[in-house]
């Protein structure tokens, strides 16, 4: 699995000093608020459990599964999620955490279907990552750890085709993974 690293975009002792601030900073925006915590899972796991870690308020955490991948490094377009398993998120302050914004379809999706059909007192997006590209609608994070370029990375709960989840860093793939990865039918 390391073989097929390029190299280190951030070690694991880079994101986790940069959850410190992240924390206190929601900390200290969210005190004597009523929160919940919406982790996008797979793809957060690692950022949530890290991040949640470190938050000195009291929160309820949710979860829910979405995809726009669907194996490969281009989003598809189509995000698939269901609300259905949410707990009631009326009158709560909801912060969304993801892994990644890329296109930020995933994430405009998500809060445009929460705000539609439900009542939360307030919405916000947290992502350890940040692609700097332009997006639909201006679309951006309320909290990011780090910003990147516009390439493909892996780690710390980011996948290719599911591998590279449990890499404890940050890191981008040589080229020779993609081209020798069986076409998808
Ligand atoms: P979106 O394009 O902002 O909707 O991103 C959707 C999802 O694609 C993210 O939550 C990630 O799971 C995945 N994704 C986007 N960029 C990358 C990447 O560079 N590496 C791994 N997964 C990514
Ligand atoms: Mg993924």
């Amino acid at each position: 699995m390391l073989n097929d690293i390029e190299r280190t975009l951030f070690h694991e002792q880079t994101i986790l000093r940069r959850l410190d601030e992240l924390a206190a900073q929601i900390t200290a925006d969210y005190e004597g608020r009523d929160l919940t915590v919406l982790a996008i899972l797979n793809g957060s796991i690692f950022f949530m459990a890290d991040l949640l870690r470190r938050i000195q308020l009291p929160l309820h955490l949710a979860c829910l599964s979405a995809s726009s991948y669907h194996g490969g490094t281009e989003s598809s377009g189509t995000v698939t999620f269901d609300l259905g398993s949410l707990p009631d998120l009326d009158g709560r302050h909801v912060l969304i955490l993801d892994d990644i914004l890329d296109t930020g379809l995933t994430l405009r999706a998500i809060s445009g279907r929460l705000s539609a059909g439900t009542r939360p007192a307030s919405i916000k997006i947290c992502v350890l990552l940040q692609k700097r590209k332009a997006r639909p609608g201006g679309m951006a994070a309320d909290y990011a750890g780090f910003e990147i370029g516009d390439e493909f990375v892996v780690g710390y709960g980011l996948d290719y085709r599911e591998h590279y989840r449990n890499l404890p860093f940050i890191g981008v793939l040589k080229q020779e993974v993609f081209s020798s990865a069986p076409a998808r039918g």
